[in-house]
């Protein structure tokens, strides 16, 4: 801002630092959370429930972007009330019943408050997008309060992300939106990839019952 010294500056800026400071410790303690459950599923059952996890804070030029589309003004406020996914974990899960047994086991953790729940994968989007979204709290201990923080959860499979990973591309080629024909073979190809989703598992079902 014009006539603005530098430290004013980072001063304004300061309870927005803060804010995003929070998210990204909301984000390592529910990926910690479930780090410690794959630690413990491997000890216990010989296996990994998910095979990668991966964390992100949403860009501030989105952050603005989206509030300005819901219409909200720009405070640390009402960003904190309005937006579930500033800070968001991806889990890929091999096989569809983990994606269950793991957010089963992240929601009864008595710290964790279950918020909002969007099961994609028993109700796929109309284009195909499978993915189970949980937004849940976290609290996260700063030196003299505890402070419950919004994350969203996506669990996927690998087929699943193998999809929304190759729909987004596309998505993002074009600004226009796809033809019929295009959005019909993108769900065709999302259907074949859940029917070997569906495989995959009852192939790990016939395996586990020995
Ligand atoms: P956003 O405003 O996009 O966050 O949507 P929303 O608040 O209605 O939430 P929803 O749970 O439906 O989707 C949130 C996120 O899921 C998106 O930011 C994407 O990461 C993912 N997602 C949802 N729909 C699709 C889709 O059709 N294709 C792909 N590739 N990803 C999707
Ligand atoms: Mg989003």
């Amino acid at each position: 801002m014009e006539g603005e010294r530098p430290e004013e500056l980072l001063e304004s800026a300061f309870p927005f630092l803060e804010l995003m400071s929070r998210y990204r410790c909301a984000m390592m303690e529910v990926e910690t959370k479930l780090r410690v459950l794959d630690e413990e599923f491997s000890m216990t059952y010989n296996r990994n429930p998910f095979e990668t996890i991966k964390s992100r804070l949403k860009k501030p030029i989105s952050i603005i972007d989206k509030m300005r589309r819901k219409g909200m003004p720009l405070s640390v406020e009402n960003i904190e009330r309005t937006l579930n996914d500033i800070a968001g974990v991806r889990v890929i899960c091999s096989f569809p019943d983990d994606i269950y047994a793991l957010a089963a086991m992240l929601v009864k953790q008595d710290d964790i408050k279950l918020i909002g729940k969007k099961d994609y994968i028993a109700h796929p989007k109309p284009n195909g997008y499978r993915s189970l979204h949980l937004i849940v709290e976290v609290p996260i201990f700063l030196s003299n309060c505890k402070k419950y923080m919004r994350v969203e959860v996506q669990f996927r499979t690998i087929a699943m992300d193998f999809w929304a990973s190759l729909e987004h591309k596309l998505k993002y080629k074009k600004e226009i939106d796809h033809s019929e024909e295009i959005a019909q073979e993108l769900e065709a190809c999302a259907e074949i990839i859940s029917s070997m989703d569906e495989r995959m598992q009852e192939i790990r079902n016939r395996i586990e019952r020995g």
